[in-house]
């Protein structure tokens, strides 16, 4: 399959620079390629050599604690470099083009490690300055963002006080705000309530953005049409999510 993909030369433009290409762009696939990529850490590899083409709009991730999913994830938005191998997304390299991370917004595991500035709007507003939104525009745009995610309450609230569930809507928050293509979201629901969970799950449901959902909750990811599993740092399946799931169950004893 993946060789049957275009090679479309809208895939190269810089697309921040070029808003009006954007609209075509976005009709294209997702693009993200693993070439034999692999990561070490010492005599630990994390992930085995992994060769694959993601072109799908949902992706789920599975696989039991210490996989390498997240490894996998660090390696799409360039916060891991491949010790062997290259990942490629929209047809550039990760480990040596910045460029890239500004297609790829990324939802940590652990939503504290994603809240840098103390108070929460603020945080969500400094992605759209540092990305050059005009000012008039901001504010509007961070009350839109924590409204959607029924989280106004939280916008003038000090991030470290926030219970971890607050901290993972607020983190989510903070990346979607920017548009960005493809969102990676590392267990988003792990310290959700159920129905933050629910709103989460409609989110993801229904957003435009490319999706790549790593989770340890199934249900989340029980109608994708693809679902890589995981283990030993390796691949073990590939395959529709009950398909998936199923390996997964085998897996897990
Ligand atoms: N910076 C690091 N240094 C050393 N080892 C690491 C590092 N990061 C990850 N590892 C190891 O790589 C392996 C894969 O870790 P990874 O975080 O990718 O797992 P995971 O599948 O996301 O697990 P979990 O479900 O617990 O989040 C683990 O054995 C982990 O201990
Ligand atoms: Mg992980």
């Amino acid at each position: 399959m993946s060789e049957n993909l275009p090679s479309h030369p809208l895939l190269h433009f810089p697309r921040r620079r070029c808003r009006s290409l954007r609209l075509i762009y976005e009709g294209l696939n997702l693009d993200i390629r693993f070439e034999g990529a692999a990561v070490s850490y010492g005599a630990r590899q994390a992930l085995q050599p992994l060769s694959l083409l993601l072109a799908e709009n949902r992706i789920g991730v599975i696989g039991l604690n210490g996989s390498g999913k997240t490894t996998f994830a660090r390696l799409i938005n360039g916060l891991a470099k491949p010790t062997a191998g290259r990942v490629l997304v929209n047809g550039r390299d990760t480990a040596d083009e910045r460029g890239a991370l500004g297609d790829v917004g990324f939802i940590f595991q652990q939503p504290q490690n994603q809240i840098i500035l103390p108070i929460v709007k603020d945080d969500i507003a400094f992605g759209l300055k540092s990305r050059g939104v005009p000012k008039s525009e901001i504010e509007a745009r961070v009350e839109a963002v924590l409204t959607r995610f029924g989280a106004a309450h939280l916008g003038s609230r000090r991030a470290h006080e926030l219970s971890g569930g607050e901290l993972q809507i607020a983190a989510l928050a903070s990346v979607l705000v920017t548009g960005p293509d493809i969102l990676i979201l590392d267990e988003p629901t792990n310290q959700l309530d159920l129905k933050n969970r629910v709103l989460v799950q409609r989110l993801i449901e229904g957003l435009p953005e490319n999706a790549i959902v790593i989770t340890h909750d199934l249900e989340l990811i029980a109608g994708f049409g693809r679902v890589l599993v995981f283990h030993e740092g390796a691949l073990a399946a590939d395959a529709p999510a009950a398909e998936a799931i199923a390996r997964y169950r085998e897996i897990a004893g």
